[in-house]
């Protein structure tokens, strides 16, 4: 089965290098005026992507779905939720996409399914003992208490108890809120099903997959509470048995011409332990979240920068550089606070954010993960230089985080506001009419419209166009060679580029000569005439440049 990206042999290695926009179809555009974004919204804004210069789109789940998790609760993963359009649709913009050469990657979610899934449904229906209950993890009467002491990845207890006919009770395992159950991979039918959902997609020629959750997938057959010893196996996490399902999957993936991608999403700690859904017969890549959870300091960005070029190395793998997505707090308002670094846990209401500070500190970050070797991920908006939405009235929060935490946690609605396009519409143009959005936007928005920024060359979005088009000037075989790299500054090259940047608050001599071709505090775009760099350069406090430097 061919799809329309070129040869295998062009394209072979793609994903090793390639810029993907992350697209969230419920806030990227609403075609139909009904104040959720759509994908004939999304193919009405293809042109823009273009220009922007990405390589290829990851659209979030825009499956038939409850929307208990946003899409991330799929009840068929053959069809397409009726807000976002139809499967005529995603074809279309599978279509679209690639006659403007972007490619798309859609998301599978292998862990949960929904609760109103027809397999969950009629495990419900059957009973306690039944073949459809084993397709899932139902422990059938055990009193009141859940059967283990396992934490849900939102917070809380993973279990909810349900009654059955004659007057038992049941529990069953959900990782994630209560309508995504978790689906029992020692069962052949689980591990049959997703093989045919990979060819569905596969076959309408989607680039490749990004895989959720993808560490979570086996658990303990025992279901055996959490050891006090933690060098032992974990429970649900990370287990030696996930990697035979990617292994099939990658088997599957290279019948295709050109072979699918396989990117998963991988939270664990331990890099050598991530190194291994790399190894060559499985995934392609990993989303690599350590610059994520980064505090902006320059000691701690270098360390993480050498820790996943080394691992990549060792199997071979090219590693992906990613600042945001649809889970964590928008990189501009992260930056502004005084712990720069995410992390779920430490998500609370009322945490000032100086967003001056984080808009300089966004744009110096993205200068520097833009010239490192391997692929980069960015979110919707991020190159807007959206703030994280913080003051959204509770009554429209939907984020199931938020809702378990007894309204404790903020959530992740806050990083999901529908896109501000321009003054057209009362919605910024997200809406083509005058419909409210899902999520109401700031007034403020006003100001990071698309066409605002787009006819000013000192935006968020200009400074993330011209770095995406430099970007391919950086010879991509070539490795990073270290300048200098001590509290303020990390400055390396690659190539006849050089990316420095300055952490600190206060100016600092360039440790580069060179030609000037970008920086991130002022408009040098691309096409711009090149200005000399030297010592006696100086760059201020939360900036970066690229230097073009004799080889
Ligand atoms: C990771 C996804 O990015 C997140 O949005 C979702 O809630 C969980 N997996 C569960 O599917
Ligand atoms: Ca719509």
């Amino acid at each position: 089965m061919s799809c329309p990206y070129g040869s295998p042999v062009q394209s072979h290695s793609w994903w090793s290098d390639a810029v993907v926009y992350e697209l969230y179809p419920r806030s990227f555009a609403d075609a139909n005026d009904d104040g959720v974004g759509d994908i004939q919204g999304a193919i009405s804004r293809l042109d823009y992507l273009v220009d922007l210069g990405v390589d290829a789109i990851w659209v979030t789940p825009w499956y038939k779905s409850p929307l208990a998790d946003g899409g991330y609760d799929v009840a068929s993963y053959r069809e397409i939720a009726t807000e976002f359009g139809t499967i005529d649709d995603a074809e279309a913009l599978i279509s679209a996409a690639g006659e403007r050469g972007i490619k798309v990657i859609v998301d599978i979610v292998p862990n949960h399914i929904s609760d109103q899934h027809p397999w969950f449904q009629a495990a419900l229906a059957a009973g306690p003992g039944s073949p459809e209950r084993d397709r899932f993890w139902f422990v059938h009467g055990v009193g009141d208490t859940p059967p283990n002491d396992w934490v849900s990845e939102f917070g809380g207890v993973p279990w909810t108890q349900i009654a059955e006919l004659d007057g038992s009770t049941s529990w069953y395992l959900h990782l994630f809120s209560t309508g995504q159950p978790d689906l029992n991979w020692n069962h052949p039918d689980v591990s049959e099903k997703f093989l045919s959902v990979l060819r569905f997609w596969f076959d309408r020629g989607v680039a490749g997959i990004r895989i959720d959750s993808a560490a979570l997938l086996t658990k303990d057959p025992e279901l055996a509470s959490m050891p006090t010893d933690p060098r032992l196996p974990h429970p649900f996490k990370d287990r030696d048995d996930v990697h035979e399902i990617y292994r099939s999957w990658r088997a599957l993936a290279e019948e295709y011409d050109p072979p699918r991608a396989l990117i998963g999403e991988v939270w664990v700690p331990e890099t050598s332990r991530s190194a291994r859904y790399i190894r060559d017969d499985e995934m392609h890549s990993i989303f690599n979240f350590d610059l994520l959870t980064c505090p902006w300091e320059a000691c701690e960005f270098a360390a993480v920068i050498d820790m996943t070029l080394d691992t990549h190395d060792l199997v071979g793998a090219s590693p992906t550089w990613v600042l945001s997505n649809h889970d964590v707090t928008r990189p501009v308002t992260r930056y502004g606070r005084e712990h720069t670094g995410f992390s779920f846990q430490g998500k609370t209401f009322g945490v000032e954010s100086d967003l001056a500070v984080g808009d300089d500190r966004a744009r110096a970050a993205i200068m520097l993960v833009a010239a490192l070797p391997g692929s980069l991920y960015i979110f919707q908006g991020e190159e807007l230089g959206l703030p994280e939405v913080e003051d959204l009235p509770l009554e429209v929060r939907q984020d199931p985080i938020y809702l378990r935490s007894g309204g404790t946690d903020p959530g992740r609605d806050g990083c999901r506001v529908p896109l501000p396009w321009s003054a057209a519409s009362p919605s910024w143009g997200f809406s083509a009419g005058t419909a409210a959005p899902w999520l109401p936007q700031p007034a403020s928005w006003a100001d990071y419209t698309v066409e605002r920024q787009s006819t000013d060359p000192g935006s968020m979005l200009a400074l993330y166009k011209a770095v995406i088009a430099r970007r391919r000037e950086i010879p991509q075989g070539d490795d990073l060679v270290w300048i200098q790299r001590d509290p303020h500054v990390l400055a390396f090259r690659r190539g006849h580029i050089a990316c420095v940047v300055n952490f600190s608050d206060d100016a600092v001599s360039s440790p580069v000569s060179g030609e000037l071709l970008l920086a991130s505090h002022e408009p040098i775009g691309n096409g711009a005439q090149p200005r000399p760099v030297s010592s006696e350069t100086l760059i201020p406090g939360r900036c970066a440049l690229w230097i073009r430097v004799p080889l």
